[in-house]
Parts: structure tokens; C-alpha cells; sequence
């Protein structure tokens, strides 16, 4: 099945042709094209994403890229066109939404609405370019009963069931426990900001430029990350959700407090307290989704969304894994972020099982 899918949900524009094959017990991906066109510079002015703003780069880009997509292909031969429906912002997701519609009537083929937060979920069954990607390095998986499949691009789609999920964007902070490719609960979410978002705040407390999230990650590789005692906040609380509103203010008090001292962000104060920062998201992420593995005794951890992107989080988040037994998946960097091929992967999984169709209209609170 040859499936076209568009993502708009948010800052990223992206296209991505897909060949999908081996149902529900051995997906595979094979990515014929896929072209991400990011608007960070266009944002970064006003140190977020402006709704508006997306909007119209989405209604720039989308042809653009269509047409850089079909160059070099003598006929695309569309099976199904998918494209995200929500969550996200709503001007930017009714123009991915608009523009299928149109090139769905155009070719005379099937649209199907798919969920961004699935998309992340299913980012995990694409396939790897890297040879040396953590989890096939981990001693788990090498001694584990799954191959690596080659010549199709593909990874390892027979994950082991119940699974648990962490899902950590800019919108969204999410554990699940998965009891099929298509079975779930959600444990628990966050309370108020979504990891992602944190980072971006905090970022733009240390006056770095938006998206935050790398950043942090870059700055925090110089500092101390036992230097500054952040709270983890909600880390004992016997439930799975997460709050990350407190920390962040944490963080603004103790600039307050001691850049003066240190004077007015010095690189030390810089880099320590970015490298404490994200320690303390990291305990927190990576304590409560062991807790669930253990309570749930899953066999097999993935992680997904913008912050997977994380190498702290990553790979915390796999020694942990390994030590308690149980194989740890995440995605290629390209696909932790937003995608469109991650949106296809869903749009597949989604047909096999028959899933209960949503409706292609902007929902920008749509949950999981
Ligand atoms: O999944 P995504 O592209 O968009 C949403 O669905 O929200 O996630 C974007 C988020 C941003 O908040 C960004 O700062 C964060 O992912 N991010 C990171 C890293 N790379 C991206 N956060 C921490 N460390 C990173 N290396
Ligand atoms: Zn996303």
C-alpha cells in the first residue's frame, strides 16, 4: 500500500511517500520520499510558534515541496493520502488538511484523518538508517530474540507486548501502557507544561534562541548537572502524571537569585543550571516510566515525540532498560521530531485495524 501523508500540525511542513507492507503482525516502512521543511527561523523572533505565521508558511511550502516530491518520480501511484487532523494549532493543521482534500479529489483517491500523537507512537516501526542505533547496540537486543531485518530499510516491528510509551513533545508529556499495536492506556500525562515546552521556557530564560529543547541539550554537555538541586517534581507521587510548571519556576528563581552573584548570565551559571535543568526532567521522565514497566512488567519500552531527541534522556532511558530487561526502542533522530512519515506509519496501522474513522476537520485538542 502506497500511502502520501502531510503533517502541518504545528511549525513543521512535511510530505512523506510511503510504501507499506507486511499488516499488522510485521509492518514495514519502506520511505520512498520524505522532505521536512522546518520555520524555525520565521518563529524564532517571537521565541514560539505564531499561529498565523505557520499558517501561511504551511500554505507557501506545501506546493513546494509536493512538486520538489514528484521530480524525479515518473508517477507517484498514490494508494491513500493521510494527513493530520489534530493536535496541534488549528490554522496550520486546516492548511494540511485543505491541501489533501484538494489533491485527494484531484487524484481520486482515499483521505483519512490521522492523529499526530499516534504518529509519534508509530515513529517507533520505521526504519533505522543507523547501524549503530542504541537499541541494536544494546546488549538486550543483541541477546533478545529479534533480528534485524534487512534490505528493506526495515527495523524491528515485533515489538513485545505490554509496552510502555513515553510521548514527550512540545505539546505533550504522556505515559502509556501498550498491550498491542493497536491496544492502550494512558497511565498518566502532565498536569500543566509538556516536557518540550519546559525546555523552551527555561531556554528562553537563559536567553537562548527558540526551539529550546536543543539548546539546552547542547549547553547542558559543558555543565554540572549535580550543581544545582532542581525539585523533581511529582517523581514520588504515586501516579503517573507529571508536572513541570513548578520546575520551571524553580529554575527562574534561582536566575533571579544568583545572577548577580555570578553575574548576569556567565557562562557557568549558563551552562550548570541547563545541565540541572535537564537532569531533573530527565529523573523525572526516566523514574516514573520505570515504575510503570516494573508495575505493568512490560517488555518493551519506546520512546517518542520532539524530546526524544534528547541524548541525556535517551540514554538514560536505555541503560535503565537494560537493567531491568527489557528492550529499548526509539526512533532515528529525523523521526523524533515532527514528520509526515510518521503520519503514514499511523495512516497503515490505522487502516489494518479498521479503526473508527476521524472526521478531516481541524481538531486542535484531539487526545489519544
Ligand atoms: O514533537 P515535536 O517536534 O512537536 C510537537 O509535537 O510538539 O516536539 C518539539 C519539542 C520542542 O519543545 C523542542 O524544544 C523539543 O521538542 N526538543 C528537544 C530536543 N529536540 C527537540 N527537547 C530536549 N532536547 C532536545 N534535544
Ligand atoms: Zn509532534
Amino acid at each position: 500500500m502506497k500511502i502520501l501523508a502531510i503533517e502541518t500540525s504545528c511549525d513543521d511542513t512535511g510530505i512523506a511517500f510511503l510504501e507499506c507492507s507486511g499488516g499488522l503482525k510485521k509492518p514495514r516502512f519502506k520511505i520512498l520520499k520524505s522532505i521536512v521543511s522546518s520555520q524555525v527561523k520565521v518563529h524564532q523572533p517571537y521565541h514560539g510558534v505564531v499561529p498565523n505565521l505557520a499558517k501561511r508558511e504551511h500554505i507557501k511550502n506545501l506546493p513546494r515541496i509536493l512538486k520538489k516530491l514528484i521530480v524525479n518520480s515518473k508517477k507517484l501511484n498514490v494508494g491513500v493520502i493521510a494527513v493530520t487532523v489534530g493536535p496541534g494549532l488549528e490554522p496550520a493543521l486546516w492548511t494540511g488538511i485543505n491541501f489533501a482534500e484538494e489533491l485527494a479529489k484531484k487524484l481520486n483517491k482515499p483521505l483519512i484523518g490521522i492523529n499526530h500523537l499516534e504518529g509519534h507512537i508509530y515513529s517507533n516501526l520505521l526504519p533505522s538508517k543507523n547501524s549503530k542505533h542504541e537499541a541494536r547496540n544494546s546488549k538486550q537486543f543483541l541477546n533478545s530474540k529479534f533480528k534485524i531485518q534487512n534490505g528493506f530499510g526495515f527495523r524491528y516491528s515485533d515489538l513485545e507486548f505490554p509496552a510502555i510509551v513515553l510521548l514527550v513533545s512540545g505539546g505533550h508529556t504522556i505515559l502509556l501502557k501498550m498491550d498491542s499495536l493497536t491496544k492502550w492506556t494512558k497511565l498518566g500525562e502532565t498536569l500543566d507544561d509538556a516536557a518540550g515546552e519546559a525546555f523552551d521556557k527555561v531556554a528562553r530564560m537563559l536567553g537562548l534562541k527558540y526551539p529550546g529543547g536543543p539548546e539546552i541539550s547542547k549547553l547542558a554537555l559543558k555543565g554540572n548537572p549535580k550543581a544545582v538541586a532542581f525539585p523533581r517534581p511529582m517523581l514520588n507521587k504515586p501516579n503517573y502524571d507529571f508536572s513541570f510548571s513548578g520546575l520551571k519556576t524553580s529554575v527562574l528563581y534561582y536566575l533571579r537569585d544568583h545572577s548577580e552573584k555570578l553575574k548576569v548570565k556567565s557562562f557557568k551559571l549558563g551552562v550548570n543550571v541547563a545541565a540541572s535543568f535537564q537532569q531533573a526532567v530527565v529523573d523525572v521522565l526516566v523514574g516514573k516510566t520505570m515504575r510503570a514497566a516494573r508495575e505493568y512488567e512490560a517488555k518493551s519500552i519506546l520512546l517518542c515525540g520532539g524530546v526524544a531527541a534528547n541524548k541525556s534522556l535517551r540514554n538514560a532511558l536505555r541503560v535503565n532498560s537494560e537493567k531491568l530487561g527489557v528492550n529499548f526502542f526509539v526512533p532515528d533522530f529525523e523521526f523524533n521530531t515532527d514528520n509526515a512519515t510518521m503520519i503514514a506509519a499511523a495512516a497503515y496501522i490505522n487502516i489494518l485495524a479498521k479503526k473508527e474513522k476521524l472526521p478531516i476537520e481541524a481538531r486542535g485538542d484531539l487526545s489519544i
